[in-house]
């Protein structure tokens, strides 16, 4: 088959490879690809919004199944747009995608079909907000309704702080017509975890837990990013909780998402917070997440390809996952200032070296290739990952990769995985 992967990321780089290891798999384009992928897949110059474009690539060179990273082009009608003009495509239409593309809609469906998830209220006027935020006992969550590139969440300590927080959505629109409403959450507390799974509109299976580190510095500390690095699978989690999640969360919001005529089909995330009261879910994703994926791939020892058309057939529900039973872990170097404004162009040393190390794997994300040398070019710029038959041994992998690479200002977390360790001890 003839494969087309849109997006750029780690996550990109991380299907990829793992597409590029499937016998049905003979050839993979990219776009727009990063510099870390010439030797699995031929570049195309163009942006993932660029969607006419892409579908017209997709038709002119036979492409047999397109598969999408990154939300934003899900959300805009992707995949309603390539079956419109008969090209096979992985991920959701547009209005299943409205779970992450609209925080008030994935909540009217959580509420809906009976899925626990925080308490919340919505709001378009300031007015308002503020009057419900002085009549509420803070911390609370102040959430844009809209995409924001996971940076429209600000957990308020206090209720100045949620304050500002919803004059900076609503009033001066700092992101766009993303802030038109918010929404004000209770302020839930325990341990995050990632939950995906593969889903076919009517069934789905549930790929190994995993768990994000999404402040900028270690300790949880700093502002948000998009992830500095995750583990899979999550020690903490017992088939129990699995068999709960898949029950109490990805039961109900595949059936309900049927019953309103919008019925899921790709990979589904669900953000959870591990409440004294039970899981609950903290957001919606329609799409892998970066750099979950980039820790949870490698563990998959079922062939991708396959998983992916039992998806797009609807056979899911007869579809045994197999797991590497190793862990494995993935620590993300950066570049200094991210999440915040970075320079690129930096050159990257010792990459050779981390990628020759036994049981470990380095997936780019912000970097290009120029003249035969390798520079940054993103915030989030490599993903040094992991395997190991122990949580610690595939940490100690991962950041022995992390030493042997360098560039000027790389900045990473050296935390990534302690509280599963953490926790570990506890128990012990
Ligand atoms: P989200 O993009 O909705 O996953 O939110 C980003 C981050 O904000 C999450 O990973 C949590 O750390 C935090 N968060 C979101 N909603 C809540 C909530 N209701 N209570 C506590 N923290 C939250
Ligand atoms: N790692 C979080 C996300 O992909 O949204």
């Amino acid at each position: 088959m003839r494969i087309l992967v849109v997006g750029s990321g780690g996550r990109e780089h991380a299907l990829i490879w793992k597409l590029s290891k499937s016998p049905q798999v003979k050839k993979i384009f990219v776009a727009p690809g990063n510099g870390g992928m010439k030797d699995l897949a031929e570049y195309l110059p163009l942006s993932a919004d660029k969607t006419v474009e892409l579908a017209d690539f997709a038709l002119s060179s036979r492409i047999d199944l397109t598969v999408v990273g990154p939300e934003l082009p899900l959300v805009s009608g992707i995949v309603d747009y390539f079956q419109s003009r008969g090209l096979k495509i992985f991920g959701p239409s547009k209005a299943a995608a409205r779970l992450e593309g609209s925080k008030a809609f994935a909540k009217s469906v959580m509420e809906k079909y009976g899925v626990p998830t925080a308490r919340c209220q919505l709001f378009q006027s300031l007015e308002d907000a503020s009057v419900y935020i002085e009549r509420h006992p803070a911390p609370l969550v102040i959430k844009a309704d809209g995409l924001a590139s996971g940076k429209g969440v600000i957990v308020a300590q206090t209720k100045e702080e949620a304050i500002r927080a919803a004059t900076s959505i609503l009033k001066d629109r700092i992101f766009g017509d993303s802030g038109r409403q918010i929404l004000i959450e209770e302020c839930l507390t325990g341990q995050e975890l990632s939950v995906l799974a593969c889903v076919d509109g009517k069934n789905f299976v549930l790929l190994d837990s995993s768990q994000d580190h999404k402040r900028a510095y270690d300790g949880d500390v700093g502002p948000n990013t998009g992830g500095m690095g995750a583990y899979s699978p999550v020690p903490m989690v017992d088939d129990r909780m699995m068999k709960q999640i898949a029950k109490t969360i990805f039961e109900p919001v595949v059936r309900g998402m049927a019953l309103e005529g919008s019925p899921f089909k790709g990979i589904l995330y669900a953000g959870l917070m591990l409440t004294p009261q039970g899981p609950k879910v903290l957001e919606f994703n329609v799409r892998f997440g970066d750099p979950e994926a980039q820790a949870i791939l490698p563990r998959l020892k079922s062939d991708f390809l396959e998983l992916i058309l039992a998806s797009l057939e609807g056979w899911l529900d007869k579809y045994q996952v197999q797991w590497d039973e190793r862990s494995c872990a993935c620590v993300v170097l950066a570049s200094k200032g991210y999440p915040g404004s970075y320079d690129i162009g930096r050159v990257i040393s010792g990459l050779d070296k981390a990628a020759d190390l036994p049981d470990t794997i380095v997936f780019h994300a912000g970097t290009e290739s120029d003249k035969g040398r390798l520079l940054t070019k993103g915030g989030r710029v490599l993903n040094v990952v992991g395997m190991g038959h122990t949580l610690e041994a595939a940490l100690e992998k991962a950041y022995h990769g992390v030493d042997l690479i360098d560039f000027e200002g790389k900045q990473y977390r050296r935390d990534i995985g302690s509280h599963a360790l953490k926790s570990k001890m506890s128990v012990r």
